[in-house]
């Protein structure tokens, strides 16, 4: 009877690391690796550039591999229990930094019956870390990262969007991250928020700035990130310009559309009835939704429908009826919008939405409602968070202040001590 040799891995960008460890595995007996899920990865680091099926091809043909099973959490106990390996291998450089508790649960479980861990050198000079930090220099296509946004909302918890307006804040979206605990938190997608591209131009955000502006704007985004991006497409306008906008967004390889169903002077939502809002007929809302899924070519693309009833005040049973309406004309997800100060009203709606018998993944902009904790967003059944106007809204005040320091002081020393350097300026832009 051969022995079994249990390997987890990734798996994501193959080195000779992985094959060092396979093959020292294969010496010990029959190999079953358990690959990462990609939800799994994204628990506790970026997504996996390949999918889950994908990794589990190239793995399943490499020599020395007898099996490939699925291990759905970064924990190996689960599988380790299941298959009561003789053998778990793995670089030794887990004895160290944020792996080193799962190391030590799988010695406990090893135990149990009388597996031994086997830790080969880590092989110096290749890390999957270092690895991805080149693919990302490398970029992305319009292809790959359209098809982001459906993979991240299927691998995790709950996908985090912020939002930029120009390139510079489009870099802070891409690389702004907090380790904590050994997971490394960062910003999922980018919001092209049309709050932010109007003000960041001068303009209200009432659809003035036209969608050849807007165009440019995320044009820049496009150029220095490579985050899946949703693109606030206001009302989307006429059906027979949104049709055209959702072809432009998908050839430049956005990932989702979001049409806010009001009409007539568009007005930015936290008004809230300070200003008309008026709601479209939601007739007229599927139809928009129905052509826009006509029109586009890729599968993966997103056509979002915001429901704007409760900012409205339309009333809950409106939202609802719309969600329902809005799935049926084809609305890969829903965004339900409201501006009060707590979060009472998008609960209530969250209640009622978990017993509709067809749901659509479900997006949320707390920017009132600001206090919520995104695990409660997660439990409410939230599937994308928008933080969708905070980088803007922290710039102004600093520059306000900046320009009232010069004015004040007659020269620049007092307000540079709240600037960052002219180095790290120079710095911040890689040439
Ligand atoms: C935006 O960011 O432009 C939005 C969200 O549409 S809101 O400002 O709340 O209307
Ligand atoms: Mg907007």
């Amino acid at each position: 009877m051969p022995k079994t040799v249990y390997v987890g891995m990734s798996a994501d960008l193959i080195h000779p690391g992985h094959i060092n460890i396979l093959n020292t595995a294969a010496e010990y007996g029959e190999v079953v690796v358990g690959l990462l899920t990609d939800k799994a990865i994204a628990s506790y680091k970026r997504l996996p550039s390949l999918p889950y099926e994908h990794r589990k091809q190239i793995i399943e043909n490499i020599k020395g591999v007898s099996r490939v099973i699925a291990q759905e959490t970064l924990d190996y106990v689960t599988n380790l229990e299941l298959i009561r390996p003789d053998y778990v291998v793995h670089g030794d450089d887990w004895k160290t930094g944020p792996q080193k508790e799962t190391r030590a649960r799988v010695i406990a479980a090893l135990k149990s019956w009388g597996g031994e861990l086997i830790e080969p050198k880590y092989t110096e000079g290749l890390s999957s870390t270092a690895l991805n930090k080149a693919v990302k220099e490398i970029g992305t296509t319009p292809g790959i990262r359209l098809g982001k946004l459906r993979r991240l909302i299927e691998s995790k918890a709950i996908v985090r969007a912020l939002e930029a307006h120009n390139g510079l804040s489009g870099l802070i979206v891409e690389h702004a991250q907090v380790r904590e605990n050994g997971i490394l938190d960062e910003f999922d997608a980018i919001w092209l928020s049309s709050l932010t591209d109007s003000t960041a131009k001068g303009r209200p955000d009432i659809e003035f700035v036209d969608r050849t502006s807007r165009a440019r704007t995320l044009n820049d985004v496009l150029d220095v990130t490579t985050k899946p991006i949703i693109y606030d497409g206001d009302t989307g306008g006429i059906t027979e310009h949104f049709t055209k906008m959702v072809r432009s967004l998908e050839r430049l390889g956005v990932s989702a559309v979001i049409i806010e169903d009001k009409q007539g002077l568009k007005q930015n939502s936290l008004h809230g009835t300070d200003r008309p809002q008026i709601l479209l007929e939601q007739e007229a809302m599927c139809d928009k939704i129905h052509a826009g899924k006509q029109a586009q070519v890729t599968s993966e693309f997103m056509i979002i429908a915001r429901i704007e009833s409760l900012i409205a005040k339309a009333g809950l049973d409106d939202a609802l009826e719309r969600a329902k309406a809005y799935i049926v004309a084809g609305a890969d997800a829903l965004m339900i919008h409201s501006k009060e100060s707590d979060a009472r009203e998008i609960r209530a709606f969250c209640d009622a939405y978990v017993e509709f018998e067809h749901q659509v993944p479900l997006v949320c902009v707390p920017s009132s409602y600001d206090a919520v904790y995104e695990q409660e967003l997660i439990d409410m059944g939230f599937n994308v968070v928008i933080y969708a106007n905070h980088l803007l809204r922290s710039a102004y005040p600093a520059m306000k202040s900046t320009a009232e320091n010069i004015l004040r002081h007659k020269r620049a020393h007092e307000a540079s001590q709240s600037c960052m350097t002219v180095q790290d300026i120079l710095n911040v832009i890689e040439d």
